[in-house]
């Protein structure tokens, strides 16, 4: 089979499918239509209910339908976007597999790995990716992997997807449990940190909705801090601890409860999950 990359790096406006358009769907699609790499007349999301997928569409000014096949035939990009547990459902249906041949598939499916898509949709050309959820707002993070045979114009494609929406950088695939866990789940774990520091600023009387902004802000701005000046989180946090003085008090409260471990082995607890969410592999058969 012969991947046909002349046709996909002429066309500027891509067909794209998005099968399964919940909460990562949504955002891949709004960020993307918003950075204007989709146009939307060429854009089909599905669902298993037209009740919850035709207000989705309406929103966004793309078309609906439950077939998946028919969202397929009228594509070139495909974006897997249901659940991991139902991956396998989704791509072994009649039709599916066929209507695939020849075409980008790219699946945000944690856990569900290149050997497994391989193993239900051999024809298709495979990228898996692991975005995250400030997608939704042009702050996310995408790592992909690219699946054997899959041409360096499909992977520029994806990257121009994923880059409308965030960061976004090419990881071999060892690495996407790990991806899955720091930055696929990183979002919740820093709200959880956020709240955190926000309960500690009403405990000290600033009212909820100043604390919180005060945290979140604060997050993000030390976040930009390192990305955006390249210089070692630690070598931050030592050129704001003044001798005796309030944050080297913060800080030393903060290793009494053993942040670091609690935080660094939250990735690792949370990698050994995502490592099993694809399910295991099967026995070629016989
Ligand atoms: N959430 C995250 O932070 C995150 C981050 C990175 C990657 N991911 C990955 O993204 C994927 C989607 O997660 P999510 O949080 O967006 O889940 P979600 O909100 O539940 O969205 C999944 C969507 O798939 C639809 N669906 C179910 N069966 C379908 C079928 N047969 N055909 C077409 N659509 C179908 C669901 O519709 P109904 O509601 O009608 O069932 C739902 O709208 C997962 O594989 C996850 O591993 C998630």
């Amino acid at each position: 089979m012969v991947c046909e990359s002349a046709r996909m790096t002429e066309r500027s406006n891509d067909t794209v499918a998005i099968l399964g358009c919940g909460t990562m769907g949504q955002a891949i699609l709004g960020g993307a239509l918003k950075a204007g790499v989709f146009d939307p007349s060429h854009v089909t999301v599905t669902g298993r209910r037209a009740e919850r997928v035709q207000p989705v569409a309406d929103r966004f000014g793309v078309t609906a339908t439950t077939d998946n096949v028919a969202a397929v035939k009228a594509s070139e990009t495909i974006i897997l976007c249901v659940k991991p547990q139902l991956a396998k459902q989704v791509l072994t249906a009649p039709g599916l597999a066929q209507a695939l041949d020849g075409k980008l598939l790219v699946s945000i499916c944690a856990g569900t790995r290149l050997s497994q898509l391989r193993s239900w949709v051999p024809g298709a050309y495979l990228v898996r990716a692991m975005p995250n959820t400030p997608s939704v707002i042009g702050a996310g993070m995408t790592v992909l992997s690219p699946g054997e045979g899959a041409t360096d114009d499909a992977i520029a494609r994806v990257q121009r997807i994923f880059d409308a929406v965030g960061r976004c950088r090419v990881l071999d695939e060892q690495y996407l449990d790990a991806v899955t866990a720091l930055s696929g789940s990183g979002p919740a774990f820093a709200c959880v940190i956020i709240e955190a520091l926000a309960d500690g600023g009403v405990m000290m009387g600033l009212p909820r909705d100043v604390a919180v902004e005060l945290a979140a802000q604060s997050v993000l701005g030390a976040g930009r801090l390192v990305l955006e000046t390249g210089t070692h989180p630690a070598a931050l946090k030592d050129s704001v601890t003044t001798p005796a003085g309030c944050t080297i008090a913060g800080l030393l409260t903060m290793e009494d409860g053993r942040i670091r471990s609690t935080l660094a082995r939250t990735i690792q607890e949370a990698t050994l999950v995502a490592k099993g969410l694809g399910g295991p592999d099967e026995e070629p058969a016989s």
